[in-house]
């Protein structure tokens, strides 16, 4: 009787799986994860993984990492790739990838809507990435330690190699940022490559730190670790909405901006997820959101809203950043190799 009993139920278990198992389709099983790779401020990515967690039901897997090191890291995995999507960081970096083959053509529903900045970052690619935002570069300083140390206001970036700042700037390290790479890349394009390198080897004297995150030290000028953090203008407006005693410049100069992007990255476990958080982080109501974490860069999306925080582009004199050019594979890697041998590495 026990006996009989048992393989009754073991069958019905049987089948029961069976259903659950047809019911639920081994797709759908599939398009239940989504692996993200975020490069924004920590808490933007996050909200974005609660939005769309809601809005789909989809599990994601999300790790913030710099512009650079993301770009590394896709390329270390493109044998077997594990991201799904590259979700923000400056724009040159996904470029390179999509030269390189790591990431994969793609046009949403939504392109149209876009802004003609984000759309040329596309075509540019081979529509291999998008612009998601845009911001522009600059720096801020901490008002309470420039007044306690008795120092001048800087205004230029040519104020930054004056050697009463020795030791009060900070600013990222270009392999890992994609924030210090435009740096790079911009005072390379206002003052020429040699006069450029001369200027960066100049400021290397006054640099306390080069961070790997980008952000990193306009918040450490903010926590009074730094007088001056080089950093997207946007940052800077953060620390100052979060109440420390920040204060932002537009370099006088000019000055270069990101357009921040997305990828699709090729080869992804989750094809079908990446296509609709593509979709999704291009709707205007989803970039709106950005300013509820204190993200203020220019959306990408016309119908999205600014918030009244972000930087007016309008007021600040751009360069006209050839992100042809400096998101190409060889002269990134060229330039960065060069700032190893030429900056990076020099005593201080
Ligand atoms: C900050 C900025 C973003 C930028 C990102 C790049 O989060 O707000 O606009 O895209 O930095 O980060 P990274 O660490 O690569 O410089």
């Amino acid at each position: 009787m026990k006996t009989r009993n048992y393989l009754l139920n073991s069958a019905m278990f049987a089948l029961l799986a069976f259903f659950v198992f047809v019911g639920t389709g081994n797709t759908a099983l599939a398009a239940d994860k989504l692996v993200l790779y975020c490069s924004p401020q920590i808490e933007w990515c996050n909200l974005m993984v609660k939005e769309f967690e809601k809005a789909t039901g989809i599990n994601v897997k999300m790790t913030r990492k710099s512009s650079g090191e993301t770009f590394a890291q896709i390329k270390a995995e493109a044998k077997r790739p594990r991201g799904d999507v590259w979700w923000g960081g400056t724009g040159d970096p996904h470029l390179q990838a999509a030269e390189e083959g790591l990431t994969q053509t793609y046009t949403s529903p939504h392109f149209d809507q876009l802004r003609e900045w984000a759309k040329i970052q596309a075509k540019n690619s081979g529509m291999k990435t998008v612009g998601i935002y845009s911001g522009a570069l600059g720096f801020g300083y901490n008002t309470e330690l420039l007044a306690k140390k008795g120092l001048s206001t800087p205004q230029c970036w040519k104020d930054l190699i004056k050697p009463e700042y020795k030791g009060e700037v900070q600013i990222a390290n270009p392999n890992s940022s994609g924030t210090s790479y435009t740096t790079l890349a911009t005072i390379v394009q206002l003052f020429g490559e040699k006069e450029g390198f001369d200027f960066l080897k100049a400021m290397h004297k006054n640099v306390n730190q080069y961070t790997k995150s980008g952000s990193a030290p306009i918040k450490a000028a903010g926590r009074g670790e730094t007088t001056i953090g080089i950093v997207f203008m946007h940052d800077a407006v953060t620390q100052t909405v979060n109440g420390m005693p920040i204060v932002t410049v537009a370099p006088c100069e000019g000055t270069g901006y990101e357009v921040g992007s997305m990828s699709i990255i090729k080869g992804g476990p989750n094809p079908e997820s990446a296509k609709k958080f593509y979709d999704f982080a291009l709707q205007a109501d989803i970039q709106t959101m950005a300013a509820q974490a204190k993200a203020y860069q220019v959306p990408s999306n016309m119908n999205a809203k600014a918030p009244p925080e972000a930087p007016d582009l309008k007021t600040v004199k751009l360069i006209n950043y050839d992100f042809k050019t400096y998101g190409s594979s060889d002269t990134r890697k060229r330039l960065l190799k060069k700032w190893d041998e030429e900056v990076g590495s020099l005593p201080r």
